[in-house]
């Protein structure tokens, strides 16, 4: 399931031309099962309607008309005490400072004084606003009091000059409501290491040996680990996907650069999700290879098993407490994933029956049947690889227990 689903969410919206994008935030949370109450400001009303955010939300947009309603003497407080986090997107200068030192003047800041859960702002507002020194000391009393802040990006600006002041784009505070939701998961003060995609072995300077892995497994399972929690550093092969937000991000491309990432990074929690080669061409050349010099014969060598290395009996030390692989496998799916779980020292492998069309490479679900080192097994139904990855690390948390 979900962080979102069934999370009690405030979105004040504030006067700023990036209001329009908090409709697409409060639709997102919306589809995804949270229950969104949003509360305009009298600025914010100007730019959006509060029926374009009740269409959305299907539930009530409060304004300023709601704080001298009949529910006057409550509607801050019950708002604020329901939800499991306020976001302010986009927050304004104005906003900001009225939230540094505590004046409450209109609905949203009367709520954000009184609410107790953790608060999240988006600034936007013209650059020369941001800079100014009042709104630098502003942001400082809010990051010291614990106030998660996204952005503003650079770029350009309402006003048509370029700077930073931008509010960022939903998908990044979709992200980071997700990050702050999951402070309190099962992964809190643990660290993971996922990798993800297929590795690429080179062959000439435009030629490399690659494998169809999308990274969509390896990703889900970043984001798995970040709504648990989890401090993620993603290393990855190049992909066409968007990196979770939250997640150190390391770029590779072959099984060498994996290995190297790998050791320069230390972490509880090793998950191998990434298709990585057992071969490579034992020779790079140097040049492109021409088709006029005839078909190339190009020798193979084993590719460094990085599993072993890390965590099989080559390993000197334990370097994770808990290390996950997986097994793309086309026939004898559980013996070979056995072999697999023993030989790479695992604490339990993710059998991938790369047979199925609904299984394995580049879909969005998988079939896995997971293989423990205490001899237990638990065979998962079809499931979107968002679904298995969030069981593998349900797993993984109850391992380090
Ligand atoms: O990326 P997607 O399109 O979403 O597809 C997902 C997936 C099919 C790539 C993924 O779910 C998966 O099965 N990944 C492992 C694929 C694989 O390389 O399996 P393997 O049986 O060859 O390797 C077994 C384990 O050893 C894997 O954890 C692998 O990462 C690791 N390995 C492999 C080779 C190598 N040189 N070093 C390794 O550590």
């Amino acid at each position: 399931m979900s962080i979102l689903s069934g999370k009690h969410i405030i979105l004040g919206v504030t006067g700023s031309i990036a209001a329009y994008k908090a409709a697409d935030i409060a639709s997102k949370l919306t589809q995804a099962g949270a229950l969104v109450d949003v509360i305009l400001t009298g600025a914010g009303e100007k730019f959006v309607s509060p029926l374009t955010f009740q269409s959305v939300t299907g539930r009530k947009a409060f304004t300023d008309k709601d704080l001298w309603g009949d529910q006057a003497h409550v509607m801050h407080i019950s708002l604020g005490k329901v939800a499991d986090l306020l976001v302010i997107a986009p927050c304004t200068a104005d906003t900001m400072a009225k939230l540094a030192h505590g004046i409450a003047d209109n609905l949203l800041t009367v709520t954000a004084l009184a609410a107790k859960c953790p608060l999240l702002i988006a600034p936007a507002m013209d650059g020369g606003m941001f800079d100014h020194p009042a709104t630098q000391e502003n942001l400082k009393t809010l990051q010291s009091r614990g106030v998660w802040v996204t952005g503003p990006a650079e770029g350009h600006l309402a006003s048509g000059l370029k700077g930073t002041g931008r509010m960022v784009e939903p998908a990044e505070v979709l992200g980071q409501i997700r990050v702050a939701l999951g402070q309190n998961g099962e992964l809190t003060g643990k660290k993971v290491i996922v990798t993800a995609g297929g590795t690429q072995e080179a062959i000439d300077p435009v030629r490399v040996i690659t494998n169809h892995s999308s990274g969509k497994q390896g990703y889900a399972l970043a984001q798995a680990a970040l709504d648990a929690g989890a401090e993620v550093t993603l290393i990855t092969t190049p992909t066409a996907l968007t990196p979770p937000v939250g997640a150190k991000i390391v770029n590779v491309k072959s099984v060498q650069d994996m290995l190297d990432a790998l050791l320069n990074e230390s972490a509880d929690v090793l998950v191998m999700a990434a298709a990585a080669a057992d071969f490579r061409p034992k020779h790079v050349a140097q040049n492109k290879l021409k088709k006029r010099d005839g078909i190339p014969q190009i020798e193979l060598e084993a590719a460094p098993d990085i599993l072993k290395t890390v965590a099989g009996s080559g390993s000197k030390t334990k370097r994770f407490k808990v290390t996950v692989g997986f097994a793309a496998e086309s026939r004898d799916l559980l013996e070979n994933a056995s072999e697999k779980l023993k030989s790479k020292g695992l604490d339990f492998i993710a059998a991938n029956d790369i047979s199925a069309k609904d299984a394995g490479f580049a879909v969005e679900t998988n079939r896995i049947t997971l293989l423990f080192a205490d001899g237990s097994q638990e065979t998962l139904p079809l499931m979107t690889k968002t679904e298995a990855a969030e069981k593998i690390i349900e797993h993984i948390a109850r391992l380090l227990k």
